[in-house]
């Protein structure tokens, strides 16, 4: 039983129909008409090549080009009709043009395989897709610069171990953030890079017989590079694998940044609001105002994993050259740049739309987290750091003791500890002051943070 009317573009040796079940089974078209354009796109530079090497005459590349139009402007117009038999975008779009320009048509897949055919369309495609996501990524990182750069006063308490630390800027918090997606952007270049190369004129496996200008192919699709090994370009798919790599670490940085934000939106912390835009409500609880854009971000670091562990383990093990498993393939890619580039624009609408509570988050400081200032302070006075850190200690022991704070234990109580202790420890007691000591490159002080605006403001100009 069969559908397809024994059309197929490989039907010569096969005597009995597919079965129905087997054909659904084995169609990608489906999923893969989301690459017709660069199916198109890879067919009209093939046609070239094949009029150069005489393998078609001018009047049928010519007719071949105007026939791939017509069926990019069906695509583009939503009118393109998939017929049953059409196994994939490959096929679908030589039914057509045999369809539209008859015999000719016959002659377009000269020395070409689907093999090269459809790893170029996966690169063309994923090329485009790159560019797409580079463009999320800097705007996102575009909009936490200029928010770090408007709020660079802003002060509130750095958590390790989601302990109180340390007193820091909150422009310092969001852009530990940029620069870690700035060095995601880095990274994709280094993919595109490895995407960008010309698999056609690979055959199926062992390369092509016919004198097919690969560097004509090359030029007409705006490839870097060619492929080196017929059989290495049709077979592996590290490009794509690749790609979702680097999806997976993407997200994993901004599943970081949602877990804090969540953290620092909850009524208990109250530092900031997010906006309505990017909240959604509770069917049950009225007070509620839930975070699901966050936690939505967070929970996609697992999809793309997955995606991505998923086909990785389709890969292994596999042998030499294109299998059927390498159709696996689309959909993960797919999947993960759906995700990603969804995830970062929602990004960009959380970071731009939220409000941050200054007054509670100032207020949020306490004396203890200036611990470490006070060690510091008698190392400015000659005392080695580790004895420091242990006066310091029994500072904060003394006053946990008795219930205070840390600054108000009077110079009495601090010089029965060390006699360093003069009545100018009172300056420890500044939590900007505690800011501005840390100056050195990288740190929170507001000059090395207004340099860190500065070095992605350039970076951010260099990517364009
Ligand atoms: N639909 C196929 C895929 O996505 C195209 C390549 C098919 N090649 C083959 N020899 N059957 O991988």
């Amino acid at each position: 039983m069969s559908n397809s009317e024994g059309n197929k573009l490989w039907g010569g040796r096969f005597v009995g129909d597919t079965d129905v079940i087997m054909e659904k089974f084995n169609a990608s078209i489906a999923y893969d008409q989301r690459i017709w354009d660069a199916d198109i796109r890879g067919s009209k530079a093939y046609v070239k090549a094949l009029e150069k090497a005489q393998l078609v005459t001018t009047e049928e590349m010519n007719g071949i080009l105007q026939g791939m139009d017509q069926i990019s402007e069906e695509w583009s117009k939503g009118m393109f009709v998939i017929k049953p038999g059409d196994e994939d975008i490959h096929t679908a779009n030589e039914r057509r043009l045999k369809e539209l320009i008859g015999e000719p048509a016959g002659k377009l897949h000269t020395g070409r395989s689907r093999n090269d055919q459809v790893v170029t369309d996966m690169r063309l495609w994923l090329r485009d897709a790159i560019s797409t996501v580079k463009d999320d990524a800097l705007q996102l990182i575009s909009t936490m610069v200029e928010r770090a750069a408007a709020e660079i006063d802003v002060l509130f308490p750095g958590y390790t171990h989601m302990q109180r630390a340390q007193p820091i800027r909150w422009s310092h918090w969001i852009l530990s953030h940029a620069v870690a997606l700035s060095r995601d952007v880095d990274q994709l270049q280094e993919v595109r890079r490895r995407v960008n190369v010309l698999p056609l004129g690979s055959g199926a496996i062992a390369g092509t017989p016919f004198n097919i200008d690969r560097e004509l192919l090359r030029k007409e699709l705006a490839f870097d590079d060619i492929s080196i090994n017929s059989m290495d370009a049709t077979g592996q798919r590290d490009f794509v694998v690749e790609f979702m790599f680097w999806t997976s670490l993407c997200v994993t940085h901004l599943s970081k940044m949602a877990e804090d934000l969540m953290l620092y939106s909850t009524k208990e912390f109250s530092f900031l609001t997010l906006s309505d835009a990017y909240s959604t409500g509770s069917s049950l609880m009225p007070q509620k105002k839930n975070a699901d854009s966050l936690e939505l971000i967070r929970s996609k670091a697992g999809r793309v994993f997955g995606r991505c562990a998923g086909f990785m383990m389709t890969l292994k093990g596999l042998p030499s050259t294109y299998n059927k498993d390498l159709q696996e393939d689309k959909e993960a890619m797919f999947d993960c740049f759906d995700t990603i580039h969804a995830v970062l624009q929602v990004t960009t609408g959380v970071m731009s739309t939220l409000k941050i509570n200054q007054s509670v988050m100032e207020a949020a400081l306490s004396p203890d987290m200036l611990a470490t200032d006070l060690a510091y302070y008698l190392v400015r006075k000659g005392m080695p750091f580790r004895e420091a850190h242990g006066v310091s200690g029994k500072a904060v022991f003394l006053a946990e003791s008795r219930n205070i704070a840390l600054n108000q234990l009077s110079v009495e109580d601090l010089a029965t500890l060390s006699p360093l202790f003069e009545s100018d420890v009172s300056s420890v007691w500044d939590y900007l002051s505690s800011v501005e000591q840390y100056s050195a490159p990288g740190g929170t002080a507001k000059s090395s943070v207004a340099a860190q605006v500065e070095h992605l403001r350039n970076w951010l100009k260099k990517q364009k």
